[in-house]
């Protein structure tokens, strides 16, 4: 007997979801596996702490509670309407706390705070064992050029591995607008998101997040890249801050292909 494109379709799509959860469950996601449906997996998903209620804090915490994971907003303001209005839009699961209390109740950290302000807010949690995405660029405006410059040496996430060295660290979402990642779509196209860390298991469940998320993952090595990174996200200012506004882009890495009889690379001289 002969089924209905529609039973198919539905049938297609149960297989799928089988196969997220037997590959999200044993833990062994590749970074270049395709990008899977945004849809709740299981109703046991890591419990997040989102720090900060801002963009960035905004536009994920929705979409990570849709996800199915607990959400807990980490503000210094947990009961101020507007803090109190995204946990209801971030479903029944969702709740807001002090920082320390929301990082003491979550899994996984997501770090949504103004550089300004992350080196004094970490101080105060224990990040021991979490695994912890790092979207924060150490940024300033120079108002004499127009543009942004770093304002550390290295990088923000270096100095969060500083304050955090037992923290599962992933530089992820650095590289893109707080609107793109409300909603992929809005970028018109494929958009990656480079990562970073020096735990490639974190990174590697960081990678699948990304992916559920909408977007493609590119793991470009260790933490200390996060300094190539927070440069992406310095360039990726200049249209906003300069314009013109069509000049506005986002970063989509390719697959490419290897030389056949590769040369090696050669130690710098
Ligand atoms: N916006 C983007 O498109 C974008 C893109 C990529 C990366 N990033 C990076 O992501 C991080 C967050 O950016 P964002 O745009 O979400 O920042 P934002 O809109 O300014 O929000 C930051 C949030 O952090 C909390 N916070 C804690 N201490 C603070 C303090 N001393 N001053 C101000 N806010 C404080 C606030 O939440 P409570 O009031 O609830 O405490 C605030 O809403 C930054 O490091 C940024 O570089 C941003």
């Amino acid at each position: 007997m002969r089924s209905s494109p529609a039973r198919r379709g539905q049938l297609r799509a149960a297989m799928a979801r089988l196969i997220a959860m037997l590959v999200l469950g044993a833990g062994v996601v590749a970074l270049d596996a395709a990008p899977a449906a945004a849809q709740p997996v299981s109703a046991t998903r890591e419990r997040v702490a989102v720090l900060g209620t801002g963009r960035v804090g905004a536009a994920l915490g929705p979409r990570l509670a849709a996800l199915g994971h607990p959400v807990i907003y980490g503000s210094r303001e947990p009961q101020r309407a507007d803090v109190q209005a995204l946990v209801a839009r971030s479903g029944s699961g969702a709740s807001a706390a002090p920082i320390a209390e929301a990082v003491f109740r979550a899994d996984w950290v997501l770090i949504a705070l103004p550089w300004t302000a992350t080196e004094s807010t970490l101080r105060a949690v224990d990040l021991a064992d979490k695994l912890v995405i790092d979207p924060t660029n150490a940024l300033r405006f120079v108002p004499a050029s127009g543009y942004m410059e770093m304002a550390v040496e290295t990088s923000a996430a270096e100095h969060i591995r500083e304050l955090a060295p037992r923290a599962r660290l992933v530089k992820a979402f650095n590289t893109i607008g707080a609107h793109v990642m409300a909603d992929p779509t809005a970028a018109g196209g494929p958009v990656t998101v480079p990562l970073a860390g020096d735990d490639v298991a974190a990174k590697r469940r960081v990678g699948a997040l990304v992916r559920e998320l909408g977007f493609e993952a590119q793991d470009l090595g260790p933490l200390r890249h996060a300094r190539q990174l927070e440069g992406m996200a310095l360039l990726y200012m200049v249209p906003l801050l300069k314009g013109p506004r069509s000049d506005v882009f986002e970063y989509h890495l390719r697959r490419g292909t290897a030389p056949v009889r590769s040369q090696g690379v050669r130690p710098a001289e």
